[in-house]
């Protein structure tokens, strides 16, 4: 990743705070090429690296990328475990560099599911950022949506059962705050490349709200311009909430 300027604010309408990205496409990148899965996999960290470095200059505070989803693991063993390999490279050889750019990095999704290497190398890089506040990056990795909400349920009714909550007490922020996501604000805008028109088990809570925006560009080919252009259309988005344009 080369070094990031520091960033001026950035005139005009405001960006979106958080944007979530589903990263999709790689695989059909590859095969238009004629090349394994795999290739796209790897073309497609360069497009995480460009996004980064974007976001930021744009003047996005918080981005989560999904890299991996609950069902992925689903895949043949050998895409899992290349997909597992280039996670740790770039654990490996991105930390200090994003680290040197005030950049925060949370990882999210269930842990028990990678391997001790990785989440040694998870739990360094986010103790190391954890006090950056110049931008927060989200990677989502074996993340699933329902399971993040089974486990908040779980843990809600724990607390009931131990005297430690009200079941009279239980509202939506009892939910956020014990979602991976707690404390960082819900996604404005969530994009989704390569055609597909679904979440697809992705931040289905702290989407509620959001902007969908979805592109035919496959993750590989997704640049800055594409950013830009998914911020334009943002802009053009009323976001009511429910309430009618007179009553807000
Ligand atoms: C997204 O690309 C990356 C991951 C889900 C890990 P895909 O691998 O899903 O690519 P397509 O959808 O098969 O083209
Ligand atoms: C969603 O993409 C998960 C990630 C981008 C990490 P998938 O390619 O796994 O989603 P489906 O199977 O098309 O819904
Ligand atoms: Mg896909």
């Amino acid at each position: 990743m080369t070094a990031l300027i520091p960033c001026p604010p950035v005139p005009g309408p405001p960006v979106p705070r958080h944007i979530a990205i589903i990263m999709d496409g790689n695989g059909r990148w590859a095969k238009t090429r004629g090349l394994p899965r795999t290739a796209g996999h790897r073309k497609g960290m360069e497009a995480v690296r460009r996004t980064i470095i974007a976001a930021r200059e744009l003047g996005v505070t918080a981005l989560t990328l999904y890299g991996f989803s609950s069902e992925n693991w689903r895949r043949p063993e050998s895409e899992v475990t290349s997909l597992m390999q280039l996670l740790r490279f770039y654990l490996r050889s991105e930390i200090s560099e994003l680290h040197k750019n005030g950049i925060c990095l949370r990882v999210i999704g269930d842990r028990a599911r990678l391997s001790e290497e990785i989440v040694t190398l998870i739990e360094r890089a986010e103790t190391l950022t954890r006090d950056n506040d110049a931008f927060t990056l989200i990677i989502a990795l074996s993340y699933g949506s329902r399971q993040e909400l089974t486990a908040v349920a779980c843990r809600i009714a724990e607390a009931v059962k131990a005297g430690l909550l009200e079941l009279g007490a239980i509202d939506e922020q009892c939910v956020t705050d014990r979602l991976f996501t707690a404390g960082i604000p819900d996604p404005d805008l969530v994009i989704r490349t390569s055609g597909e028109m679904r979440l697809s088990n992705f931040l289905l809570w702290q989407s509620a709200y959001a902007e969908l925006i979805f592109l035919d560009t496959l993750w590989p080919d997704f640049t800055k311009r594409d950013l830009e252009n998914a911020i334009e259309e943002f802009h053009r988005r009323d976001r009511r909430y429910g309430a009618t344009v007179e009553s807000r």
